[in-house]
């Protein structure tokens, strides 16, 4: 991990939306969902469509789901953003996860979610946190809803200039 990224990822966290997320996470870490059945499917798709609601997942990942107070059908949901987060680790847009996910299996995706580490402010150390059972049903519930929308652009380096809005962090304080 570069310094760049630990030095960065607290800032993740001091914004706050994603403070109160992530210790729901926390809390729900010794909770398990029902084993991998056909008959426990649609439990499963629910507690996923639970997780991106109050996981911070679409608050990033769904576009205006936040500036509307979470009111956007669920059929436009974790289709990524063209808004930019923008800070000392260049400029990144929130994956379109509808199109990510519809091309892992589940078994690759808890590999990923488990061991991945995102530029800020992906908090990816909650996706770390996450219970495998939880990981799969997150993973059921976007692979429910179908692939959907465009590739939400590319990353760009620090010092790059965004072609679209973007919310730009200030530089962390020097220790
Ligand atoms: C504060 C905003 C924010 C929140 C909250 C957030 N993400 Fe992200 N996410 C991002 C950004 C920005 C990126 C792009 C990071 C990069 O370019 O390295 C990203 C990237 C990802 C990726 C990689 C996408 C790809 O293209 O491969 C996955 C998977 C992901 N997020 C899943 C989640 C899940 C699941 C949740 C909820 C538990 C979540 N994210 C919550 C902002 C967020």
């Amino acid at each position: 991990m570069s310094p760049f990224l630990r030095r960065a990822a607290p800032l993740a966290v001091a914004a706050g939306l994603l403070a109160s997320a992530t210790a729901v996470l926390h809390a729900q870490a010794g909770t398990t969902t029902k084993p991998a059945t056909a008959a426990s499917d649609a439990a499963s798709i629910e507690r996923g469509r639970y997780i991106a609601r109050i996981g911070g997942c679409n608050d990033c990942h769904t576009p205006g789901y936040a500036p509307s107070g979470g009111k956007v059908d669920e059929k436009d949901w974790l289709v990524g953003d063209r808004l930019g987060w923008q800070g000392p680790w260049g400029t990144t847009y929130p994956g379109n996860l509808r199109l990510v996910l519809s091309k892992m299996s589940e078994d690759d995706w808890v590999r990923v979610a488990k061991s991945a580490q995102y530029r800020p402010p992906m908090p990816w150390f909650a996706l770390h946190d996450m219970t495998e059972a939880d990981l799969r049903a997150f993973h059921r519930f976007v692979r429910h809803l179908g692939p959907a929308g465009e590739p939400a652009p590319a990353y760009l380096p620090p010092g790059q200039a965004a072609n679209g809005p973007v919310i730009a962090f200030p530089s962390p304080p020097k220790h």
